[in-house]
């Protein structure tokens, strides 16, 4: 396609797909540079999703900029307070609806790529980042409408599982990487792991690429790319195609 051409469908498509994430966090600091690196910084200067970090802190109505406070009934740590949370999404739902307001945390729904693919349709995402003991759990009844988990694991705090929540959703928007097959072409996509790939030199320490690959069948190539593909589910995640 000429190029001119190809600027203009992708402003076009920037017009129609312009997704906006909001996340509450008391750590904005954490999120920085993940959010402004590679993909995630070449979708936002295309215009083609808008981040916006939010510290948590600016809500309060705590003049020690606190957001959190000891929990009911004697329990160890402290618990994320609902005022500033509350004030925070209030502000930014007065401005437009969202589609989700998801709260990471280790005991949500567990995250794969087909959750990725349906928020990668969303237009506006709220993510709020836990910290602490855990949130009063008024937010988690009234405010949220989703609960995320990356992983059985638990970690410090959501600031990371939100980065990686908005990386996986971003490289998934119509513009976002160069050559969009290759999101299509991801591992899980088709509950497949993706296939082997090579580079040149095409031997190094003889150590040779597959011949298929240099013999220009493209067919044939397509059809060896499947075949590893399947082989390599099979063998690491046989789970993927339910014949564990
Ligand atoms: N917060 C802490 N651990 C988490 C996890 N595993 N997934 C999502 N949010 C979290």
């Amino acid at each position: 396609m000429p190029k001119i051409l190809f600027r203009n469908a992708l402003s076009l498509l920037t017009l129609f797909c312009l997704m906006r994430i909001d996340i509450i966090t008391v750590l904005p600091e954490m999120l920085e540079s993940p959010l402004n690196c590679s993909i995630l910084k070449r979708a936002q200067d295309k215009g083609l999703v808008e981040i916006c970090v939010h510290n948590l802190r600016d809500f309060t109505t705590n003049k020690h900029r606190k957001v959190d406070d000891y929990p009911f009934g004697g329990e160890a740590g402290m618990v994320m307070q609902i005022q500033p949370v509350d004030a925070c999404i209030s502000m930014l739902r007065e401005q437009r609806h969202y589609d989700e307001v998801i709260f990471v945390t280790p005991d949500g729904e567990t995250f794969n790529q087909k959750t990725a693919n349906s928020l990668s349709l969303a237009e506006n995402i709220i993510i709020l980042c836990g910290h602490y003991k855990g949130i009063d759990y008024r937010i988690r009844e009234h405010l949220v409408t989703r609960e995320i988990s990356i992983g059985d694991y638990v970690l410090t705090g959501g600031e990371l599982p939100a980065a990686i929540i908005a990386d996986s959703i971003v490289r998934l928007i119509p513009g976002a990487i160069g050559d969009e097959q290759s999101a299509l072409s991801d591992s899980f996509q088709d509950n497949l792991l993706a296939p082997p790939v090579y580079t040149r030199p095409a031997e190094y320490k003889g150590w040779k690429v597959p011949e298929i690959l240099l013999s220009g069948h493209q067919a044939k190539i397509d059809e060896w790319k499947h075949e590893q593909a399947l082989e390599r589910t099979r063998r690491l995640r046989p789970d993927l195609l339910g014949d564990e």
